[in-house]
């Protein structure tokens, strides 16, 4: 694959998420204090989409039994021996992109 525009900076507001398919992949694009985030979106617990999981700080919380990942790193906070795929993120201008 390669670098994919995948939202406009206006789409995903500060402290929110948003779910993009890229390449056959679900990714979550996060917006971290004006920073942007990519992160595999499904959770690697029992597959919880973390694009609609709460966001506080750089930490995301999976929704579905609150493991917590920070979307800047890819570091599961429960369990140290768990990292989640993170994709490189760029924005140019308004658009937001990814590279997977
Ligand atoms: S599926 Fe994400 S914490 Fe269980």
């Amino acid at each position: 694959m390669g670098r994919e525009k995948v939202a406009t900076t206006e789409e995903i507001a500060s402290g929110q998420g948003k779910l993009f398919s890229v390449g056959g992949r679900a990714i979550a694009v996060f917006n971290v204090s004006g920073a942007y985030h990519a992160i595999d979106n499904t959770c690697p617990h029992r597959g919880g989409p973390l694009a609609e999981g709460s966001l506080d700080g750089s930490v995301v919380t999976c929704p579905w039994h609150g493991w917590g990942f920070d979307v800047t790193t890819g570091e599961c906070k429960l369990n140290d021996a768990v990292k989640q795929e993170t994709f490189p993120c760029a924005v140019e201008g308004n658009d937001v992109f990814i590279d997977v």
